[in-house]
């Protein structure tokens, strides 16, 4: 929690992405073209964070605009939800060469620098992990194989670790019922979020005004929560 206005976070969020577009402090700025800040409401309920960016994102300067961001959009649409709706950021902010993986002192320094400071102020309801660095900075140790889709709360926070979207892509979508299953966690984890949040009793719930129907989330008989932000 953060008693900033969201005015001071916005512009603190601003000046940390410059500060990453224009950031030496570890040896993955040389090889870069652009630098990914990350994307997305400064109020968002979801945040993702992926592993670095590749070779599109590293072009454009902006994150999953490739082949793993289209899939995780089609995902994001499965709950009634556009990509401009969460915060998706990475790990490391600047491309490994090669696409190798990011070393323990690049992740170190820039989440150090980055990161953790963008999830202070953006404080979302649910962090969704993508990828096994991702994963390892809030499930260290964790195997995805037996952890995916299982939420952990931390301070009225669910962090949830997903398989990478470019994992899925080379499964050759056998992973793909799977990973719809576990994006249709997020509308209840970020409700559950806002519930527990609430100020106890006084004040009357303030009453949902249903939007549209969405399918249940299969297993389940009541229909999922509508994101009210949305
Ligand atoms: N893979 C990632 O981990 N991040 C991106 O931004 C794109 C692909
Ligand atoms: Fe800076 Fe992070 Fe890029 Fe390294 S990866 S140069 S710490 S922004």
């Amino acid at each position: 929690m953060t008693t900033m206005s969201f005015e001071e976070r916005t512009t603190e969020l601003d000046a940390i992405a410059a500060a990453v577009r224009a950031c030496v402090k570890c040896q993955l700025h040389k090889g870069r073209t652009k630098a990914v800040p990350g994307a997305g409401p400064y109020n968002a309920d979801i945040m993702f964070i992926g592993e670095g960016p590749g070779y599109h994102e590293d072009q454009q300067g902006l994150p999953f605009v490739g082949a793993s961001g289209k899939l995780l959009e089609e995902m994001l649409g499965k709950i009634g939800l556009k990509r401009d709706q969460v915060f998706i950021t990475n790990v490391v902010k600047c491309r490994p060469p090669e696409n190798r993986d990011p070393l323990p002192v690049e992740i170190e320094t820039c989440t150090g620098n980055y990161l953790f400071r963008q999830i202070e102020l953006i404080d979302p309801k649910v962090i969704v992990t993508l990828g096994r660095f991702s994963m390892g900075l809030f499930f260290p140790g964790a195997k995805i194989s037996q952890i995916h889709g299982k939420a952990k709360w931390e301070k009225g926070r669910a962090y949830l670790p997903m398989f990478h979207p470019a994992a899925v892509l080379r499964s050759l979508e056998s992973m793909k019922p799977q990973y719809e299953v576990d994006f249709r966690k997020l509308p209840e984890l970020v409700e559950q979020a806002k519930k527990d949040a609430k100020p106890a009793p006084s004040a009357p719930p303030t009453p949902e005004t249903p939007k549209k129907d969405d399918d249940p989330p299969s297993g389940s008989s009541t229909p999922p929560k509508q994101l009210s932000l949305f």
